[in-house]
């Protein structure tokens, strides 16, 4: 079982500055088209995860009109592409009207991926309903390999690391896919990201900011029971004076 996944998240495209404070040093276009030339020529993935907030204006007139600005440049992906919606994105009914809406799972080199569309609870955390969770048992019935679970925001053990976003719900969701063996969690949303952390039988990863210099994302590869991260990182982009 061989698959590379790429990771982007947190484009926000049409941020006015980097959370750094730096102004004008984003070309939502130029780092989004530079970043999907670099995957088709030098990465080659089986699947690309896009894992929200794509725009900054939300669910606004305004944020639509990005997603449509935007998806022509994920469409010269050559891989296939799996887009959930973040808490910076027009409403998900709103984001599927742009994009295709995500099957219940997508199998890609022998791992199975699983993308939640999640509410958000206060304070930039997020939280699933208990009748999401029997998902996992569903993917896994008759399959062998990787499950992974896909949303925006962080999802790892209580505790287990100082990013201050996660799931309200973390323990039950970590209960169910232990017992699933769903292994592993791929996210964005908070935008240093963070390194591996395996921790209470999750493999968690998060997936820092496309916009954020230095404008990174994330090459995932799963063989035979392993998972190895790299990061990539883009040159900087700076608006012509
Ligand atoms: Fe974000
Ligand atoms: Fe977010």
């Amino acid at each position: 079982m061989q698959c590379r996944v790429a990771v982007l998240s947190d484009i926000h495209y049409d941020r006015a500055a980097c959370d750094d404070g730096v102004q004008g040093c984003l070309n939502g276009r130029a780092l989004l088209t530079e970043a999907v030339h670099y995957l088709n020529a030098c990465i080659a993935p089986d699947l690309v995860l896009v894992l929200g907030d794509l725009v900054e204006a939300g669910d606004t007139e305004a944020g639509l009109e990005c997603l449509r600005e935007l998806r022509p440049a994920l469409d010269l992906l050559a891989a296939p592409v799996l887009a959930v919606p973040g808490n910076h994105d027009p409403a998900p009914e709103v984001f599927y009207s742009v994009f295709a809406a995500p099957p219940a799972w997508l199998d890609a080199g022998g791992v199975r991926f699983v993308p939640f569309v999640d509410p958000e609870a206060p304070e930039f955390n997020a939280h699933r309903p208990v009748a999401s969770l029997d998902r996992f048992a569903e993917a896994r019935a008759g399959f062998e390999g990787a499950l992974v679970s896909v949303q925006h925001v962080p999802l790892f053990a209580p505790g287990a690391c100082d990013c201050p976003y996660n799931y309200t719900n973390a323990e039950e969701i970590l209960r169910v896919m232990n017992a699933c063996g769903a292994g592993y969690a791929i996210s964005g949303h908070y935008h240093r990201g963070m390194e591996v952390l395996h921790a209470n039988g999750l493999v968690s990863l998060v997936t820092p900011a496309l916009c954020r210099a230095p404008f990174r994302f994330l090459e995932v590869r799963f063989s035979d029971g392993a998972i190895a991260v790299q990061g990539h990182a883009l040159p900087p982009f700076h608006d012509a004076p």
